[in-house]
């Protein structure tokens, strides 16, 4: 029996009562259920860490659209598959404005979520050249994103770009692509779990590589302008969001409204495709589509088949927030800021209590606060280490999940904490480093 900040049996109980053999590989929604459970039956509340949900409201522009369109009765008809005009133009000009790219409307298509985003591209890009059949996930990276590959059959190969940053990334990625089999690289940029962001040196080297390579480089910019070192969110004004997209032609960008916008709950995200990649003509795609056109079998195979379409209301919602932000009128940084804060005193506590930052760089600058963090304490594995926080009130998820070889690392999301819980988190956390003073791996 131990005196930990929750009742030591409790935590104990509910652990076993889960099945879960080992608490710290649980997927984060098993171990969000775990933790509920406690929380009900001790009345305490916990740090929770472990869930990438936005802790802000949703965009009030957006809101006010979509009633807008429910009251015109948007919502008896059938939203055209490749997105609704008002919001396809709010799309091309948010990448003008905040990427500097230019990419036709039909390459601008809104869906359910960049989840079904990336799904619809894995799915289309898996049977567009009968050699290349394989994704490769530079990682860490967003767990669901390899699920997705199970549940289609597709192959995917992958490397922890913990060791390989900088001039050591090109013959890294080389000695997948000379294989020949790889269809695209996949990437979130700030990175999901570890808030690393590449370089542009990095970047080109991406981009170079694929051209060479033939290659479509799937970006994920679900937490777009979130690396808040500069402010990419004026509009039309350099610096630009660093992206693959200002180096190369051969692009697939998911940029999610969950985090940016706090629209998480409205399922939409915008896919962009290039012009390029758009009319990239192959007949093996013909086995499974009746074009030979990638940007048609995408929309009028892959997504007809998935969802027919996003939601109508979101789509006037999206627009009216994106067209806001592009005329400079609503400032998202704003908002999302708060995120940076709460991370920055947060890992102020971690590292004041013997944690340390595990991904702590990007190359040689400090990595930026953000929405993520990622953390490790001496003597224990992420897993161990996910396990021992729950006794003290804190839930996370370990990096072993994401891809990552940094196994003594957990990831740490700042989203759901409210700053009236740092008092609670630091005692917490004092109390934890009290408990732990010696650390033989
Ligand atoms: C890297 C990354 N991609 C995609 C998503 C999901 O985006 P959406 O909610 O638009 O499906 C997330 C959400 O956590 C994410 O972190």
């Amino acid at each position: 029996m131990r005196n930990t900040p929750i009742d030591y049996q409790t935590v104990k109980q509910k652990i076993e009562e889960s099945g879960i053999k080992n608490v710290g590989t649980a997927s984060i929604r098993e171990l969000l259920k775990i933790v509920s459970q406690i929380e009900a039956d001790t009345g305490e509340k916990f740090i929770r860490m472990e869930m990438g949900v936005p802790g802000l409201p949703p965009s009030k522009i957006g809101i006010e659209a979509e009633i807008e369109a429910h009251k015109k009765g948007v919502a008896a008809i059938y939203p055209n598959i490749e997105g609704i005009p008002e919001l396809k133009t709010e799309i091309v000009r948010f990448l003008k404005l905040f990427l500097n790219i230019d990419v036709s409307p039909s390459g601008c298509i809104p869906t359910v979520g960049s989840m079904l985003g990336g799904f619809a591209s894995f799915m289309t890009l898996g049977r567009l050249y009968k050699e290349k059949d394989t994704t490769l996930f530079i990682d860490p990276g967003f767990p669901v994103q390899k699920q997705q590959h199970r549940v289609l059959g597709q192959k995917y190969e992958s490397f922890d770009v913990y060791n390989y940053r900088g001039a050591k990334l090109r013959e890294k990625l080389e000695s997948y692509l000379r294989k020949g089999n790889i269809v695209s690289i996949i990437y979130s940029n700030p990175n999901n779990p570890s808030w690393i962001c590449f370089t542009d040196e990095e970047l080109k080297t991406i981009a170079e590589l694929a051209d060479l390579y033939n290659v479509v480089v799937i970006e994920d910019l679900a937490y777009f302008g979130m690396d808040f070192r500069k402010d990419y969110t004026q509009p039309g004004v350099a610096p630009y969001q660093p992206s693959v997209s200002q180096y190369t032609d051969n692009y697939i960008l998911l940029i999610s409204s969950s985090k940016i916008f706090s629209y998480a709950g409205q399922r939409i995200g915008m896919l962009v495709v290039s012009d390029k990649v758009f009319n990239i003509q192959s007949a093996h795609l013909k086995s499974h589509y009746s074009t030979d056109v990638f940007g048609h079998a995408l929309i009028f195979g892959s997504i007809y088949a998935l969802s027919s379409g996003t939601s109508h209301s979101p789509q006037y919602g999206l627009a009216a927030i994106l067209k806001a932000v592009n005329e400079g009128t609503y400032h998202y940084r704003e908002d999302v800021i708060d995120y940076a804060e709460k991370a920055s005193i947060m890992k102020k506590l971690f590292l004041e209590n013997g944690f340390k930052i595990v991904y702590d760089t990007d190359i040689d600058k400090p990595i930026a606060d953000g929405f993520y963090f990622t953390i490790s304490y001496a003597g224990y594995t992420g897993e161990l280490l996910v396990e021992e926080l729950l006794y003290y009130g804190i839930s996370a998820i370990s990096l072993a999940i994401t891809g990552s070889e940094r196994l003594e690392g957990v990831r740490a999301c700042v989203s759901l904490v409210n700053r009236k819980q740092f008092p609670e988190l630091e005692q917490r956390l004092i109390q934890f480093h009290k408990d732990h003073p010696v650390n033989p791996l």
